[in-house]
């Protein structure tokens, strides 16, 4: 899927692929380096996080097991409550494992909060934070995010894992929607 193929949805790209791609390549490289000579288990936050997980992967030269884990937080609407539960639970057993949460976005940061607190209480060896983009309000929840791809401004950004609607998630940029789109 790309631009042409949902009209005028779009307001503007925020990160074309190649932007995308370039700083992947910067986060592989660091968390090889970071983690060298030990395995790592990537957890991967699904939906949104399976784009960001195959290619961040594909990346690493370290050995790497991947697990997912599904997550639904009650909110209103958009904004999420930081009262979670689990969907799908990881198969791994998380004892003295190095543990790299893999996520698309951290807006509110109540799911990472959540997901943190409950991934340490599993007794891994350590469990740290990988996300391709973090919007401003992330700061404020003081999350301890280890690896961050781009701050974006707080807008609404669908593609490349993130959707509205369970839509646009196949496009291989990240853009804002436009307002007619999400007050529809
Ligand atoms: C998104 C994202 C994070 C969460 C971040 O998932 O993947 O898990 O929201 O929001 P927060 O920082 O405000 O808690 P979403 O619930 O949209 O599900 P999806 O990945 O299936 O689209």
């Amino acid at each position: 899927m790309d631009a042409g193929d949902v009209g005028d949805d779009l307001a503007k790209v925020l990160l074309t692929e190649e932007q995308l791609h370039r700083r992947l390549d910067e986060m592989a490289s660091e968390i090889d380096a970071d983690y060298a000579g030990k395995e790592l288990l990537l957890v991967g936050v699904l939906k949104g996080a399976v784009m960001v997980m195959a290619d961040l992967a594909r990346r690493l030269h370290l050995p790497v097991e991947m697990d997912w884990m599904a997550v639904s937080s009650y909110g209103s609407g958009t904004r999420s409550s930081g009262v979670v539960r689990i969907l799908k639970d990881l198969d791994a057993d998380l004892t003295d494992r190095h543990v790299l949460i893999v996520e698309d976005i951290v807006d509110s940061g109540l799911t990472l909060t959540w997901l943190l607190a409950n991934l340490r209480s599993r007794g891994p060896a350590s469990v740290e934070v990988a996300t391709l983009l973090r919007k401003p309000s992330a700061t404020k929840a003081q999350v301890e995010i280890r690896y961050t791809g781009f701050p974006i401004p707080d807008e609404f950004v669908v593609g490349y894992g993130l959707d509205h609607a369970e839509r646009y998630r196949n496009l291989p940029f990240v853009a804002t929607l436009a307002p007619h789109v999400y007050s529809a």
